[in-house]
């Protein structure tokens, strides 16, 4: 099977790539596409050199997946002219709440990858709505979750490579006490955190966290209530999450610490003693969720608090992708 990677220069594009190169999926061909002044490019792939083709004269018809990892500008624009092609799997907002398409963590809610063929576009979602809805699936299945207040600490590479650099050269800048310019950010991040991520939408929220609190309905149950603060800090990969669930049905905690032991994709870091925890940079590299600091919500016996930490480039974006993938391939394409 042929596969193509739309933004194949950019920090999910790269990820895509590397994980490609240790899954099981048979690949005859890989394509790498990406903006005009990366043509020509090379990257290596299984050792083999690819040359970076230009978005505006690729052909589509070459590869059954594509995944697109250029940003909602672009998949706005590019994703419909593919999908009469290819199967797009996009790591971009723009379609992740439409009606007909499917917003797929495969460990969650697969199923809706059977939809694919009404638009053949599968999205994929927010990266600090995948490491979550991880963790909330095995416990909502058993005592039906009623609310969740989320506050996310998220790393820069988050925002892509320009601001990744942003950071460091923000840090250098800052210990040879230089003027520090802000571009990408709203604000200073070196030495600091920001809470505000995307665009302000309604009601003092940011798009973020109205992306965060929709897109965790949409892939687990609309009944779910969420409130969520998003804050941009100083870490270079990983999110992590500050957690709070209030469930419909008493729930005991060595139960909730069994399922969470269990839960796909997922692995239980909690000694609870110094350093008995994960931080972001442990988690850097991994394609597992950690989930930390799991203890009873002392104000409310109906509700518990807890540390989920995940590297946002791998199943905030890239590795999820290609799950998704490797799932269309086992089960729905003929
Ligand atoms: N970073 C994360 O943790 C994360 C998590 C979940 C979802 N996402 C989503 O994934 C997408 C990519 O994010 P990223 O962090 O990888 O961004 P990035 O590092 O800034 O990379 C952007 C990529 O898009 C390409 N591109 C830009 N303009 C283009 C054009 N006109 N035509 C063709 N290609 C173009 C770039 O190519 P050039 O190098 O040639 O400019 C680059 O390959 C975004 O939609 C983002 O929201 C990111």
């Amino acid at each position: 099977m042929n596969f193509t990677i739309v933004g194949a220069t950019g920090k999910v594009g790269r990820k895509t790539i590397d994980i490609l190169e240790k899954s099981k999926i048979k690949i005859d061909n890989l394509f790498l596409v990406a903006s005009k002044k990366s043509v020509g490019k090379i990257i290596y792939f299984k050792k083999k050199k690819i040359k970076i083709e230009a978005l505006e004269n690729y052909n589509f018809g070459k590869a059954k997946i594509t995944f697109f990892a250029a940003g909602s500008i672009i998949a706005k624009k590019w994703v419909p002219i593919a999908a009469k092609k290819t199967i797009v799997i996009d790591n971009s907002k723009y379609f992740r709440m439409h009606k007909d398409i499917s917003l797929v963590v495969p460990e969650v809610n697969e199923s809706a990858l059977k939809n694919y063929k009404k638009r053949n576009i599968i999205a994929n979602p927010n990266c600090s709505t995948a490491q979550l809805v991880l963790v909330l699936k095995p416990l909502h299945d058993k005592f039906k979750i009623k609310r969740v207040v989320v506050s996310t600490y998220q790393a820069v590479s988050g925002a892509g490579k320009a601001s990744t650099e942003e950071l460091f050269s923000q840090t250098k800048d800052y210990l040879k006490n230089k003027k520090i310019k802000s571009k990408n950010f709203t604000k200073q991040i070196a030495f600091n955190l920001i809470p505000h991520i995307d665009e302000f939408v309604k009601d003092g929220y940011t798009k973020e966290e109205w992306k965060m609190e929709n897109e965790t309905r949409k892939i687990l149950d609309k009944s779910i209530k969420m409130t969520a603060t998003c804050v941009r800090v100083p870490v270079k990969t990983s999110h992590s999450e500050s957690v709070n669930i209030e469930f419909i049905k008493p729930y005991s905690l060595h139960k909730v610490k069994a399922l969470l032991k269990k839960a796909p994709g997922c692995k239980v870091i909690d000694t609870q003693k110094n350093g008995g925890y994960i931080t972001p940079l442990e988690a850097e590299g991994s394609y597992l969720t950690y989930i930390s600091r799991i203890r009873k919500d002392n104000s409310n016996k109906k509700a518990l608090n807890l540390w989920v930490v995940s590297d946002n480039l791998l199943k905030g974006a890239a590795l999820n992708t290609v799950q998704i993938a490797e799932a269309l391939i086992k089960k729905y394409i003929k």
